[in-house]
């Protein structure tokens, strides 16, 4: 039988470092290659897979709907679609949607909307050390030279202030700013909360010049820190929310939500997308809505969150010649070494656990959010193992 690893490498445009395991199935949180082994997936198909995998309503959700029609063009309305999108706009408190395929695609139409809103030749700015997708407008937000460099030109008129420097950022905001993208907790910059101060010096800056925030809540939205969304721990509404990943339960989904200031800058035929909000991504998607916002499993990502971060707190008190600083809320926690932590995730991986690694020397823990105690303790006899070793 051909080497599917081999295969890839023949037939496939090299831009991932794929990981050398052949996955059979999922279940849970546990993942199964074909040779029999199981390994506990704590980083879910990077924040996607938030109630693990082959989850039971998931599979029924989806064969009902592809029962009925996987898919129709946007010309139509779907009462899956308006079912879902209630939902997130419920719980972001927007108002209106537009549905995506992905993340970047939600960052686009953000971009499209506040150009079109407010003229092209103002200031929009992102943070240093944020992402926000990989195709052109996201990709000029996205703060690393390295997803930039050999791209050049990029979108015009898109600037950067320094993450959680109050300073840079009254120094740059002003009247010919229009938006202001923000990662509430910085994601591939290595899990960095912005701090209560920054936040609030953003809003602040937010009344005396009327620009557009933007959340980005790719990553963080629908539950992953242990509030609905991340700006929920600040006291903030954005105008504009960014969402991706989770919401679609393992398939395809994304949305731009707007607060209803900007409900009527996109009219017939300014924007649109063959697959976005599709109905089985949608239908997927209810149901992780529904388990996420309306049972206690919030209170779950919560509790559990303290716990795991206690947990990894007593590690590094042990391993203070390995481990710098453990940051993180809810299910989503970054553990900084002061080593790169390549070498690392293979060897959890080794050990039958599935780990990320970003910013070169952060453990990145993405867990399902129906992860449970015991599930963390197996991840922490693991790291204490490892660390043990090294
Ligand atoms: C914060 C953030 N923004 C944007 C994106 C891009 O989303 P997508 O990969 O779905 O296009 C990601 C993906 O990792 C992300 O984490």
């Amino acid at each position: 039988m051909t080497n599917i690893f081999e295969k890839e490498k023949e037939i496939f445009l090299q831009t991932y470092k794929r990981i050398p395991v052949d996955i059979s199935h999922g279940e849970g949180v546990f993942l199964y290659d074909k040779k029999g082994n199981k390994y506990l997936d704590f980083f879910s198909g990077l924040a996607v897979n938030a109630l693990g995998y082959s989850h039971p309503d998931i599979i029924k959700a989806v064969t009902n709907q592809i029962n009925k029609f996987a898919h129709l063009s946007n010309n139509f309305i779907t009462d899956v679609q308006i079912e879902f999108t209630e939902r997130l706009l419920k719980y972001s408190e927007m108002d209106s949607a537009f549905l995506t395929n992905s993340g970047t695609e939600a960052v686009e139409g953000a971009i499209k909307l506040i150009r079109k809103a407010k003229g092209p030749d103002k200031k929009i700015f992102s943070f240093t050390g944020s992402f926000h997708g990989r195709t052109y407008g996201a990709m000029t937000l996205t703060a690393k030279e390295k997803y930039q460099k050999g791209f050049e030109p990029l979108l015009q008129n898109i600037f950067r202030i320094e993450f959680n420097n109050i300073a840079d950022l009254e120094n740059k905001i002003d009247a010919d700013t229009v938006a202001v993208f923000i990662e509430l907790i910085q994601e591939e910059g290595g899990i960095v909360p912005a701090s209560n101060e920054f936040v609030k010096n953003i809003d602040g800056l937010r009344k005396k010049y009327s620009f557009i925030l933007v959340a980005d809540e790719i990553q963080t939205g629908a539950g992953r820190t242990g509030k609905p969304f991340a700006y929920n721990h600040y006291s903030i509404l954005p105008d504009i929310v960014v969402t991706a990943k989770a919401i679609g339960g393992g398939l395809p989904l994304g949305a731009l939500l707007v607060s209803s200031e900007l409900n009527n800058i996109f009219t017939t035929g300014i924007h649109g997308t063959t697959f976005g909000g599709n109905p089985v991504a949608c239908a997927a998607g209810n149901v992780v809505l529904k388990k996420v916002f309306e049972t206690q499993l919030l209170e779950q990502v919560v509790s559990n969150g303290k716990f795991f971060i206690d947990h990894l707190n007593k590690l590094k008190n042990d391993f203070l010649k390995d481990i710098k600083e453990v940051r993180g809320r809810g299910l989503m926690i970054g553990v900084e070494h002061l080593y790169e932590c390549n070498e690392m995730v293979e060897k959890f991986r080794e050990r039958g656990v599935l780990v990320n690694c970003t910013n070169q020397n952060v453990i990145r823990i993405l867990p399902p959010l129906i992860a449970e105690k015991e599930d963390i303790l197996i991840f922490m006899e693991t790291y204490r193992k490892i660390l043990s070793k090294s």
